[in-house]
């Protein structure tokens, strides 16, 4: 009892004068930080909230009693340990190792360590003194506010460490964030990171429901708390820091305020000190940032393997306590882009810290003036990945809309004349003879076709004059002067009579100063002529854009400050004029189209064109909803149905491509091939069928990062299910308990053939039907590349089925037989065959006649076509029919009206002459070379007979 007495007493002596501080180590890999009492031995702390000591100094030595057990730190048999009432606390010898960083060594025993690779604390005589295990920091904490959010679940912790403003995140049990440092850098001022005082602070619950314009679900709840913390420097110069969190249970979130103040009014910040320290080696899913393209593959590492060059936003990741955690950015307004870049190679301290893009060659990141705001920073958290798409946080952390009457904003389906320019066939310039793309009589084809297949808008490239050059030489747009050959005042008629409207396009080959002069009188024009979607882009060959005249340097980055103010003054520019935008090569999305609904979506990330350029590998876009998409919708441009063009470029199966119209989030989605690649294909009736961008409830049924993802979508009664995988193959069940009760399901799933595969089959695709209902499971077979798309509707719904007879060829039935490339038809002359560019006239007129099990004659009149020889360049001709395999021809259906048309006799193909696009090129023979010369669309004729100009 007297004992008892004493010792309390002591505690009370040593507690008066002594500080609260945390313990820190200095190494982390393993997640664990603080010195704690508990453990047998003792053990580093995960959890902060558990790890306060009070001090007793005296000269270089220290008492440290821990504040919630009263334990102190002593030594018994050489170890560490926390003990009881001693009569003696161990005064340990406090050694400066670096400016931030102790060691604390016991008499007689050693300096304290944790133990190689574990969360075990020992002392030892044997201790170097570069061991970051042995490096301690004692931290006083002050004005600690926890914020939790409203399930209690997610909270975001602010406090002083030390003065210096820190914040921590916990999701359930996991200390996901450990203390992060806040903060500005600032050229020709002192750093803005404290010693600080709180000077007030306040909570706030935020709790409203709005209705996006468009968007994945039709009404979105904004619920969460907010913290206000005003900040005043202890230094002299008294400058103020106002930070705001929110704590959402779908994520938290942070920003920055400069309030207008006397020591604070124009600024330049050279470094954003935000950091991200990570308390386990997550698995990482990230594209490195070269500040002018987002447009990279997909890394899935170690974060501590993670880029030290840095990577974009949002990043993903998964703790090894299974925590999903999303890092990104919201209202990106007036600043500049934040990157996550590992401050060292192997990253011991798993930290991520934020690196603006800077002015071009420049430390500077953002110039601004007081008051300013940063965006918000944000780290979304879920228990599953699916959680991540599914929350709004990105979203409600944005202004509502800036744009009164939205009536005139929505969501639309397209095809363009786009893919033959990207394949390199057609070209946006007129360098070429005969390979315009944008021409007026193609641009009523594609609108009829539009018409065929339900598609509300065409999309034409390189329409204007100013294309000359190529990458990277676009810098001489004029964006009110059509090509001559492209009469868009025709064109815009002939789709209003037609119902399709068409989407501009204004190609800035990222010459800034050449489009700010043009772009009021570019938008003022498509208004005028009833255009109201603008595609925009800045391609420079992922180098700076030029901005002679703007800036000093005549150049800046895509993603940095000023190239932010340009795309918003873009964006603003086009509500003015009733347009809407789809940006590429844009600034990522941060959720501002809740304020912006006209910048309906943008690019931002490898596009369909890659699958032309290098091709995206099958786990490409089981990736992106995971990553890119989380900050607003991707322009990704799906649909190709010709995944086979080039076998070196293959990317996914057809039913794939089909199931990304749910899988990736768009108001604007492409039918992105040629339209001959869609007509008559049972397969494009899901592209006719599934509705754009106004969905009424969005979920993520099951999903994998990198893997694969089965994503559900509803529109009224009516369900769509988007399912892909990576290279693996993979069986699939979906429970079917989203759906009513009591009703009876049609279920339309367009899916993979059984012996479909990226690689080897990509376009094979099983299409059937079943009856089903609430509370059944839909069993899905992906193939390698795979996936599904599934409609799912109330029996009795009036839904068009698919349907279609693609790959079959009518007898005595004529045909118009148009090459890829040149879209110019087969012709004769009475003898040689050519491609000419002419009208239709009877000698473009060809009648199949079978022969023979699988093989044809191609008739013309009372001739037939033939080969005479089978090497390549044989030239093929009109002849009198006689029993020479020579006649004979295979037809192999690639997709919709598309075929290969073989030589019977030497398995070569019909093909253009050096792939010309000559009026007259001459038509030979040639070996297959996955050449769009020997694709050969055929057109039924109707009606017949076409009127003869010969
Ligand atoms: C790159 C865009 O992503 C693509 O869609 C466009 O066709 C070209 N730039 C030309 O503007
Ligand atoms: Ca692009």
């Amino acid at each position: 009892m007297f004992y008892r007495f004493v010792t309390l007493l002591l505690l009370l002596v040593v507690q008066s004068p002594g500080e609260s501080v945390e313990i820190r180590n200095r190494w982390h890999a393993g997640g664990e930080r603080w010195l704690g009492a508990g453990g047998e031995p003792l053990a580093t702390l995960a959890d902060p909230e558990q790890a306060t000591w009070i001090t007793k100094r005296s000269g270089n030595t220290i008492q440290l009693r821990h504040e919630a057990s009263g334990k102190w730190l002593g030594v018994a048999e050489g170890k560490p340990v926390a003990e009881s009432d001693p009569i003696n606390p161990t005064a340990w010898t406090m050694e400066q190792v670096t400016e931030e960083w102790i060691r604390l060594s016991a008499p007689d025993t050693g300096t304290l360590h944790i133990e190689n690779n574990t969360d075990v604390v020992e002392c030892g005589p044997e201790v170097q003194a570069d061991w970051l295990s042995a490096m301690w920091r004692l931290v006083e904490i002050s004005s600690r506010e926890v914020l939790p959010s409203p399930d209690g679940n997610a909270r975001i912790t602010f406090q002083l460490a030390n003065g210096m403003p820190e914040y921590l995140v916990r999701y359930g049990d996991e200390w996901v964030i450990s203390p992060s440092p806040l903060g500005f850098e600032f050229e020709n001022a002192p750093p803005l990171a404290g010693p600080f005082q709180v000077i007030s602070s306040k909570q706030n619950v935020i709790d409203e429901t709005w209705n996006p314009v468009w968007g994945q679900r039709a009404s979105i709840r904004n619920h969460g708390n907010e913290l206000v913390v005003e900040l005043e420097e202890i230094s002299t110069t008294k400058r103020r820091l106002q930070i705001v969190f929110r704590a959402y249970d779908d994520g938290v979130a942070f920003r920055y305020f400069l309030p207008e103040q006397p020591n604070l009014k124009d600024f330049k910040i050279t470094n954003e000190l935000t950091s991200f320290r990570f308390t386990s080696d997550a698995t990482a899913w990230w594209v490195e940032d070269l500040h002018d393209t987002y447009e990279r593959d997909w890394n899935e590492t170690p974060l501590s393997k993670a880029s030290v060059e840095g990577m974009h936003t949002p990043a993903t990741f998964l703790t090894k306590n299974e925590t999903y955690v999303s890092i990104h950015e919201a209202s990106l307004v007036d600043w500049a882009s934040m990157t996550l870049k590992c401050p060292q190679p192997g990253n011991s301290d798993l930290e991520l810290k934020a690196e603006l893009v800077p002015w071009f060659q420049s430390n500077v990141k953002v110039i601004g003036t007081t008051p300013m705001h940063s965006p918000w920073r944000t780290i979304q958290l879920a228990e599953r990945p699916g959680g991540l798409i599914e929350s709004d946080l990105i979203q409600n952390l944005n202004e509502p809309s800036a744009i009164e009457d939205t009536s005139w904003i929505k969501p639309a389906k397209f095809m363009g004349i786009w893919w033959g320019m990207i394949t390199e066939d057609w070209t946006w310039d007129r360098d070429n003879p005969g390979r315009h793309g944008a021409t007026t009589e193609r641009a009523k084809r594609y609108i009829d076709a539009c018409v065929r297949h339900g598609i509300d808008a065409l999309l034409i490239e390189g329409w204007c004059e100013g294309w000359e050059g190529g990458i990277p030489g676009w810098r001489n747009m004029n964006f009110t002067t059509p090509y001559p050959d492209f009469d868009i005042e025709e064109v815009c008629r002939y789709g209003r009579e037609k119902g399709v409207s068409l989407i501009g396009h204004h190609e800035t080959g990222g010459d800034i100063p050449n489009y700010e002069k043009q772009m009021e009188d570019g938008f003022a024009l498509y208004e005028k002529l009833g255009i109201d979607r603008v595609k925009t882009g800045y391609v420079t060959g992922d180098i700076p854009v030029y901005t002679e005249g703007l800036t000093p340097d005549g150049r800046e980055h895509h993603h940095g400050q000023f190239m932010v103010r340009h795309y918003q003054r873009v964006v603003e520019m086009a509500a003015k004029y009733h347009i809407m935008i789809d940006a590429h090569e844009p600034i990522k999305p941060t959720g501002l189209s809740r304020t912006w609904p006209n910048f309906v979506a943008r690019e931002g990330a490898r596009g369909g064109e890659f699958n032309h350029f290098v091709g995206n590998p099958p786990r490409h876009c089981t990736i992106l909803p995971f990553t890119r998409l989380l900050g607003g919708p991707m322009d990704y441009t799906p649909g190709l149905f010709d995944c086979s063009a080039d076998e070196t470029k293959r990317f996914s199966t057809r039913a794939n491509q089909l199931a990304l119209y749910v899988v990736l989030w768009s108001p604007l989605q492409m039918a992105a091939d040629n339209y001959q690649a869609y007509d008559g294909e049972p397969a494009a009736q899901f592209i006719t069928n599934v509705p754009v961008g106004n969905w009424d409830e969005t979920r993520v049924i099951d999903s994998s990062i990198g893997d694969y993802i089965v994503t559900a979508r509803r529109k009224d009664s009516r369900w769509y299910l988007g399912a892909i995988t990576n290279e693996e193959a993979r069986q699939i069940s979906i429970p079917l308990d989203f759906l009513e009760k009591g009703s009876t399901y049609d279920v339309v799933i367009y899916g993979d053939a059984p012996d479909a595969d990226y690689a080897t089959n990509p376009i094979a695709m099983a299409i059937h039907e079943l009856s089903m209902n609430q509370g059944m499971t839909l069993d899905l077979d992906l193939r390698p590349g795979g996936g599904a798309a599934v409609e799912i509707y109330i029996h009795g719904d009036d839904v068009p089925k698919p349907s279609g007879t693609a790959g079959n060829i009518t007898p005595s039935k004529p045909y118009r037989l148009l090459a890829k490339h040149s879209d110019q038809a087969l012709t004769s002359n009475g003898a040689d065959l050519s491609q000419t560019a002419t009208p239709p006239t009877n000698s473009q007129l060809w009648i199949f006649e079978k022969s023979g099990e699988d093989t044809w004659k191609i008739l013309q009149g009372d001739q037939v076509v033939e080969a005479i020889g089978s090497d390549n360049g044989t030239r093929v001709t009109l002849a009198a029919p006689t029993d020479s395999t020579g006649q004979l021809w295979k037809l192999e259906h690639i997709s919709g009206t598309q075929f290969h048309v073989v030589n019977a006799a030497s398995g070569k193909l019909l093909d253009v002459e050096a792939i010309s696009f000559s009026n007259g090129a001459p038509i030979h023979l040639w070996e297959r070379a996955w050449s769009p010369s020997q694709v050969w669309s055929l057109e039924p004729v109707e009606p017949t007979p076409v009127p003869a100009e010969d």
